[in-house]
């Protein structure tokens, strides 16, 4: 078992990690909340695989539970799915001092996080993230949010939960191509801050020693965003390195309809293709680019989209990343080394072309 600490001040919380929490939830919980009654939410897939596990612990731990089910998908991170869970929490009884259980994906923590943050003007939460993604990135830091039709995490919030529990062991179920969607962001950790990090994912022979290796990855990349996150909560610096490839991977996202490509997919792209320009533009120790198409490939992920260049800097366009006149772009120095960059709108298509 790892625990890491994310210093907050009164909002502070830990990271528990280890295989096989799951069945813990109850008692670990129960140790930061007083709550009678619990809500778990999750989405269809989830629920089948967790949903009766996680109630079983918390019922062992002295909570009333109920269940409540979205269908899966990046569809229902919408404001209708939202009202949906405020009716379903409002039937089940829950009060200001009951809990809500986001037990998922990035889907789930993002929406189950902003009903709690949201319903009776906030309500305390813990996550229990199962995709690799949400256990290395969504679940801690406290973003939370739901899409509109105008683009992805548009109305949210800056919400802590009051406890990340993380059971590694729930990964062995995630699809092949999700585990590796997730690595993407692992690898980006790699680059922003850590060689050794990056290195170690590189030297990974395959999914199986992966996963073999994947309590001392989720460690390290929650260690390096617990830290991030206590410098900069509200993402108004420091914190920004964390969004290295998604300026364009954001756009190769739009630009498939959020079809083609999952989320860490397109950061793949995005890594790969800015820097190679910033290895060009003389911003980036030469073979960077190299070095991380290499890793990307290994797990099969994808380090150029078939979009005109015309084409992502539209889709950049929407990012709500944007302020004023400039851009602010995640640039590395070097594998393990990353500064940021605000850049004129005019000089962005000198970092999107590929020539
Ligand atoms: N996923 C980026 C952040 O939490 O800031």
């Amino acid at each position: 078992m790892s625990i890491i600490n994310v210093n907050l001040g009164a909002k502070s919380y830990q990271i528990e990690i280890a295989a096989g929490l799951l069945e813990q939830a109850g008692e670990k919980i129960r140790s930061v909340s007083k709550a009678q009654r619990a809500a778990i939410i999750s989405d269809s897939n989830v629920d089948a695989l967790y949903g009766e596990r996680l109630q079983k612990s918390l019922e062992g731990g002295g909570f009333a539970v109920t269940r409540i089910v979205f269908p899966a998908g990046e569809k229902s991170k919408c404001l209708a799915e939202l009202a949906k869970i405020y009716d379903s929490l409002a039937a089940a009884g829950i009060t200001r001092s009951d809990l809500v259980v986001a037990l998922g994906g990035g889907v789930t923590g993002d929406l189950g996080g902003f009903a709690a943050a949201t319903f009776l003007r906030g309500i305390d939460y813990v996550q229990v993230p199962t995709s690799l993604l949400a256990q290395i990135d969504s679940s801690v830091g406290g973003k939370v949010a739901v899409d509109l039709p105008a683009g992805k995490n548009l109305v949210g919030n800056f919400y802590q939960p009051k406890l990340v529990l993380i059971d590694t062991e729930l990964l062995r179920t995630l699809p092949v191509r999700f585990l590796h969607d997730g690595l993407a962001e692992a690898i980006k950790y790699g680059c922003i801050r850590d060689k050794a990090l990056f290195e170690k994912i590189a030297a990974v022979r395959d999914d199986e020693e992966l996963l073999a290796n994947i309590g001392g990855i989720v460690e390290r990349c929650c260690a390096i965003k617990a830290e991030i996150v206590e410098h900069d909560e509200f993402d108004t610096g420091e914190r920004m390195v964390l969004n290295f490839g998604h300026t364009i991977g954001h756009a190769v996202e739009k630009c498939c309809g959020y079809t083609t490509y999952t989320h860490g997919e397109g950061v793949g792209i995005g890594m790969a293709l800015l820097t190679r320009q910033t290895e060009k533009l003389g911003l980036t120790a030469p073979g960077t680019a190299d070095a991380i198409c290499k890793v990307l490939q290994k797990y099969n992920l994808s380090v150029d989209a078939p979009y005109a260049e015309a084409d992502l800097l539209a889709g950049i366009g929407m990012d709500k990343k944007k302020s004023g006149s400039s851009i602010t772009l995640i640039i590395l120095k070097e594998i393990g080394s990353s500064f940021l960059q605000k850049t004129d709108w005019q000089a962005l298509p000198d970092y999107v072309k590929r020539s």
